[in-house]
Order: structure tokens, then sequence, then C-alpha cells
């Protein structure tokens, strides 16, 4: 099954490219109840199908147990994330907050975005909500391109964290 997917041609339009996606980690996660294990494949397989667009792919995970609202860093693929963030505080904060998707064309625009690696440029934050409405964490997608995210990416990103 991952061979398969790690070999698959994908479309090169990117809505296109998401909804085979989305078939695939539908059936990758089927039968798999372990929120780690579904949360990793999925950020593979974003990272791999987006690959080199998808610079840093990850969850930030609401921290029931910190003193104050706080994100802790999640399955990722990418170079060293930042392991907490306040909630408020930079790009991911302020989705964990407000409970909306950010989407950053340039982060240097945002003001107190956080940079783990200077070279991301642009960024999306997608909250995830579960089923009851509570708030799990966010998806945060970095870019070494300017502008690489937009509603297309937005809606994708909603839909695939509601399969997990
Ligand atoms: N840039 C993010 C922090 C997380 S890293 O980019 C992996 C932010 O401002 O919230």
């Amino acid at each position: 099954m991952a061979e398969a997917f790690n070999t698959l041609e994908l479309p090169d339009d990117r809505a296109q490219r998401y909804r085979l996606l989305e078939r695939e980690i539908a059936s990758v996660l089927e039968g798999e109840p372990n929120a780690v294990a579904r949360m990793a494949s999925v950020v593979a397989m974003l990272a791999t199908a987006f690959a080199p667009r998808f610079f840093w792919t990850g969850f930030y995970l609401v921290d029931a147990h910190a003193p104050s609202p706080q994100l802790v860093v999640g399955p990722y693929q990418g170079t060293l994330g930042c392991l907490r963030i306040t909630f408020g505080k930079g790009v991911c904060g302020t989705a964990a907050q407000t409970r909306t998707v950010q989407i950053v064309p340039d982060v240097h625009a945002f003001p107190g975005h956080i940079a783990c690696d200077g070279r991301s440029r642009s960024e999306i934050v997608v909250p995830w909500i579960d089923g009851s409405g509570t708030l799990r964490g966010v998806l945060d997608v970095d870019s070494t391109e300017p502008a690489a995210f937009d509603t297309v990416d937005a809606a994708a990103l909603q839909r695939i964290l509601a399969l997990i």
C-alpha cells in the first residue's frame, strides 16, 4: 500500500491532486484506530504528494495538561519545528485561538510570525476541530515559495482533517 502511494502518478492540477490524495488517505487510514499513526500517515502523504512545495508539514496539538492554553508539536515532516506555541502567538497560535484558517502569503508581513526555519516564505494553518466541536490542534504547512497557498489548499486540508 505505502509503496503504491509513493510511486503513484499524481495529476498536475492541485485540486485534482488533493481529490486523489483524499481517496488514498481514506484507504490508508481505514481500520487504524491509533491517532498518532493516523496523523503521521496523513503528514507523510501530504508532504510526499506536494514535495517540494510543502517544505514543512505537521501538527501542533492542544496540550490539555499545560497550565495555560498551549500547542505542542505533533507528527511532522520537515526541519526541526518549535516544540511549543502559546495560543494567540504566531500563525499557529492565532489559528488555534480564533479557530479560523490562516493563509499567510508572506510570513515576514505577519505580526508575531514564529520563524522555526528562516527559509519559510508562506504558510497555511488550518484548525483541527473534531466532530464534537473540540479543538484538537492545527495542521501547519510552510513553503519556501511566497504565496504558495490559497482557498483550494484550505478547503482540501479541512476535508483531510475531517478524515482523521
Ligand atoms: N511559523 C509558525 C510556527 C511553526 S513552524 O513554522 C513549523 C507560526 O508562526 O506559528
